[in-house]
């Protein structure tokens, strides 16, 4: 049994099941044992690869698409953000893909939000060439505008569950039965405490709740709206989600979320209507897909010139990865996106209302 077990085991033994919620919370970020401060877990020889670590093209495009409506805001000082930012790859495209635009550089700070020392040390040798601020918290960045992303980073935070019955929902737990982590069903709670999922849901149906989304959601609205500025949140999931979508991943692999605590990655899909709705007073955009986004920021464009003059076998391998993070069979359709910017301000490219 690993360490992360015993803490969860000697837990539950002392005050009952968990919620999912402190179990993700435990697993992925205990600061001695959990999953993210343990290891970097990117990359082919991690667990899972990510958009930024499949291609430049990602950060470029993407780091672009915030210049523009930098420019469009009248190039104001601003902090340049992004929340969980892994091994720093994505920033680091960004960065190295907005050099070139006047003043952009010139007029920013550099913020990542992040709570594992393990990567934090990882990032700062990844942006070594930059001033960085790191942060626990969206509230502790500077009062300015925010042009601020974030990809997987909504997916890893702790979510909890429920199962609607005639009368109430009752919450999925984590206990222990036969010396093994198991579900449970808590009592029940009555149907208004999740009103908003009343209507589109049936007896039996599971809905997720990511309560962490919501204050760093009003948090980032509110100084879009204060100061300006915008967002660009990417992630796996879709509106209006029902069922379990709590997952674990390790060597690639789905594996059951039990089975190796603090040793694989904990995620559930993300919901875009309550993300929507946690932002108030700003402009929200559509719900779109990484696919169509990426095509509209000229994904084929940029591949078709970094392709030039190179040997046949790189030449696939650039079209192997730009497959991967546009089609619907593969991260196209699954990976969604929404903007965040102050009312009057137009949307960034590729986001519609
Ligand atoms: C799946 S990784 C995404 C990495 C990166 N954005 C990418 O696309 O490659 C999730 C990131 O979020 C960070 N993270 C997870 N929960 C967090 C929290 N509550 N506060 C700050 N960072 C968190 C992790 O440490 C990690 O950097």
């Amino acid at each position: 049994m690993n360490e992360i077990a015993t803490i969860l085991i000697e837990q539950i033994n002392r005050a009952g099941p968990i919620r999912i919620s402190d179990y993700m919370e435990i697993c992925l970020m205990h600061p001695k044992c959990g999953y993210y401060s343990k290891k970097d877990p990117f990359g082919t020889k991690g667990d899972f690869v990510t958009s930024p670590e499949i291609s430049q093209v990602f950060g470029e495009l993407l780091g672009l698409c915030l210049a523009q409506n930098w420019l469009d805001q009248g190039t104001p000082s601003f902090a340049l953000v992004e929340a969980g930012p892994g091994r720093g790859t994505l920033m680091a495209d960004i960065l190295r893909a907005t050099k070139s635009i006047p003043g952009f550089h010139q007029s920013m700070t550099i913020h990542l939000i992040e709570k594992s020392q393990t990567l934090i040390r990882i990032q700062g040798e990844q942006l070594s060439k930059y001033n960085v601020e790191w942060h626990e918290t969206v509230e502790s960045l500077p009062q300015k505008p925010v042009f601020f992303i974030a990809n997987e980073f909504f997916d890893a935070l702790p979510i909890r569950q429920f199962r609607k019955d005639n009368l109430g929902w009752r919450e999925i737990l984590i206990g222990i039965e036969k010396n093994k982590l198991s579900y449970f069903l808590g009592n029940k709670i009555p149907l208004h405490t999740i009103a908003h999922r009343i209507k589109d849901t049936e007896i039996g149906d599971i809905v997720e709740i990511c309560e962490a989304a919501k204050p760093i959601m009003e948090e980032l609205s509110k100084r879009i709206k204060m100061f300006g500025g915008c967002a660009i949140i990417i992630d796996y999931g879709s509106n209006n989600l029902v069922g379990n979508t709590f997952q674990a991943v390790k060597n690639h692999k789905k594996i059951d979320p039990l089975k190796h605590p603090g040793d694989c990655d904990l995620t559930a899909h993300v919901n875009f209507n309550d993300l929507s709705n946690y932002a108030t007073n700003v402009v929200v955009s559509k719900t779109t897909t990484q696919g169509l986004l990426l095509r509209k920021l000229g994904i084929s464009e940029r591949f078709e010139r970094l392709e030039t003059d190179l040997p046949k076998i790189q030449k696939l391998k650039l079209r192997s990865d730009k497959t991967r993070l546009i089609h619907s069979s593969q991260m196209g359709d699954l990976f969604k996106a929404i903007a965040l910017v102050p009312s009057k301000v137009a949307l960034p490219i590729g986001f519609d209302i």
